[in-house]
Formats: C-alpha cells, sequence, structure tokens
C-alpha cells in the first residue's frame, strides 16, 4: 500500500516539476521587454554575452561584486549540491559509470563530509536571515521555508549515510524501478522514507518557489540584453503595430 502511494506521488511530483518548469520558462520567454537594461559594462555582442550570463550562472559573479560573505555561503552550497548529484547518481543506473565510481572513490578518501558542506551554508544563510534586521525585515515564510526544506533533506541524507544505514540495494532496485514503470516496493528505513518524501515535496514546490531562479536567471534582461542601442534601435514591444 505505502508503495503503490509513494509511486502515485514520485510521478504526480516529476509531472507537476517538469511541467511546471515548462510553463515558467515558457511564460518568461513570451513576457515582452520593453526597454533595453543590460546591467553595464554590458558585452556588445551576443558571444560577450553568453560568456558573462556562463560566469554568472556558475560562478555568481554579481554576487561576488556584491557581497564575497554571501558569494562563499552560495558557492558552498552549490558546490555540495554538485557533489550530492554527483554521488547520487549510483542509486539512479546500473552498471554505475566508471567516472562516477572514480569520484565517489575520491571524495571519500580525502573525507569530504558532503553533508556538512551542504548543511553548514543553510544554516548561515538561514542565520543571516533571522540575525540581520533589513533582511529579516524583506523576509516571508517562502524564504525560510526552502531553507528548513533542503536542511531536513541534507540532515536526514547525513543520517542515512552516518547513523540510520538503509539498505542500499533496496534503495537503488526501488528508484530503477520507478525509472523503468516496473515498481518495486519502498525500503522501509524510515530516514529514507523521509528522506524521499521531502524529496517530493521539493519537486512539487520547486516550479512556484524562488528556486526557480536557476531557470530565470537566463531570461533576466539585465543579464541577457546586448549593449548595443546606438547600433541597433531597441523598439518597446507594445510599439509595434
Ligand atoms: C530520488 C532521489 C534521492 C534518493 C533516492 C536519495 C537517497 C539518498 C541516500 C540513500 C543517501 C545516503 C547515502 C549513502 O549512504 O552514501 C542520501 C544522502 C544524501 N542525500 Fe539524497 N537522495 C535523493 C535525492 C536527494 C536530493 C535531491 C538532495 C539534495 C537536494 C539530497 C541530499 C542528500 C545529502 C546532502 C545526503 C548526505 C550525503 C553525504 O553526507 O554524503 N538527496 N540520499
Amino acid at each position: 500500500m505505502l508503495s503503490t502511494c509513494y509511486t502515485f506521488f514520485t510521478y504526480f511530483a516529476i509531472m507537476i516539476f517538469v511541467f511546471g518548469i515548462l510553463c515558467k520558462v515558457w511564460k518568461y520567454a513570451i513576457t515582452p521587454n520593453p526597454l533595453k537594461i543590460p546591467l553595464t559594462p554590458a558585452p556588445t555582442n551576443a558571444i560577450g554575452v553568453i560568456i558573462r550570463m556562463i560566469f554568472d550562472a556558475a560562478l555568481f559573479k554579481s554576487l561576488f561584486n556584491g557581497n564575497k560573505f554571501i558569494w562563499l555561503g552560495g558557492c558552498a552550497l552549490h558546490l555540495a549540491l554538485l557533489i550530492v548529484v554527483a554521488s547520487h547518481i549510483r542509486f539512479f543506473v546500473s552498471p554505475v559509470p566508471e567516472p562516477i565510481m572514480l569520484l565517489q572513490t575520491f571524495f571519500q578518501s580525502i573525507g569530504v563530509f558532503i553533508g556538512l558542506l551542504f548543511i553548514a551554508p543553510i544554516i548561515y544563510l538561514f542565520i543571516r536571515r533571522v540575525w540581520v534586521d533589513r533582511i529579516r525585515f524583506v523576509s516571508i515564510f517562502a524564504d525560510y521555508f526552502v531553507l528548513i526544506l533542503l536542511f531536513c533533506i541534507g540532515l536526514s541524507g547525513i543520517t542515512m549515510k552516518y547513523f540510520i544505514r538503509p539498505d542500499i540495494v533496496a534503495v537503488k532496485t526501488f528508484i530503477i524501478g520507478l525509472i523503468s514503470f516496473a515498481p518495486e516496493p519502498m525500503p522501509t528505513n524510515p530516514i529514507f522514507i523521509t528522506h524521499f518524501t521531502l524529496i517530493l515535496i521539493l519537486l512539487v514546490y520547486f516550479p512556484f518557489s524562488k528556486l526557480i531562479h536557476s531557470f530565470g536567471i537566463f531570461f533576466s534582461p539585465t543579464r541577457n540584453q546586448i549593449d548595443n542601442p546606438r547600433e541597433k534601435r531597441h523598439v518597446n514591444p507594445w510599439d509595434k503595430q
């Protein structure tokens, strides 16, 4: 019964996640840009815009210019997320690709505490939001909720890795069953069930949350516009008759 419910909710959550993101991206793509507002100094050609976008999206260059501490917290969180994703691939594919195995062995050998790297910046961002008056003033429930959700996902992951180990073979069988549309029973480890439930909540919540910034950044006119108002006249879409 539990497995059937989770199978249903998993497919449901994935559908909301995918369609939610597609709808948001579509909405961003068709939103007209009435003004030419690239953030100066801005690139004067398309290649330059792409390079700037890559630097902004991958290294958070604007954040670096604005606040070095938050930049450091953001980098640590996103790096940890990347490592977590890489180390989770083994649950999704069989056999596990050689590079992923090597990466796994590498992180284990240098003893990187991935879980802590993941939750430490979340704790920092949470404390900053509660502590700093002007940030607390502009914070709404959604800002706290997403941090708490990610924290709980990380905490349940760490608990599984270091304290209450789930049956990894059962986890893998369950996940591959879902991917191949041949559902298998859900592992009964309560921490795994918690981890998985929180991830389903994250999937459903993602398109409606501020986490959608990971897609939205590419549609930001201050970032994606070419600084060429003298060479090419920018016409307000509402003026095109
Ligand atoms: C269907 C998707 C997922 C499954 C089946 C899953 C399963 C697991 C399992 C079994 C562990 C224990 C790892 C081990 O024993 O080596 C774990 C750890 C962890 N998971 Fe997930 N997880 C999923 C998605 C996620 C997502 C989306 C995130 C982050 C947003 C996440 C964050 C973590 C973290 C931070 C750890 C601790 C890693 C460590 O300390 O090495 N998981 N997960």
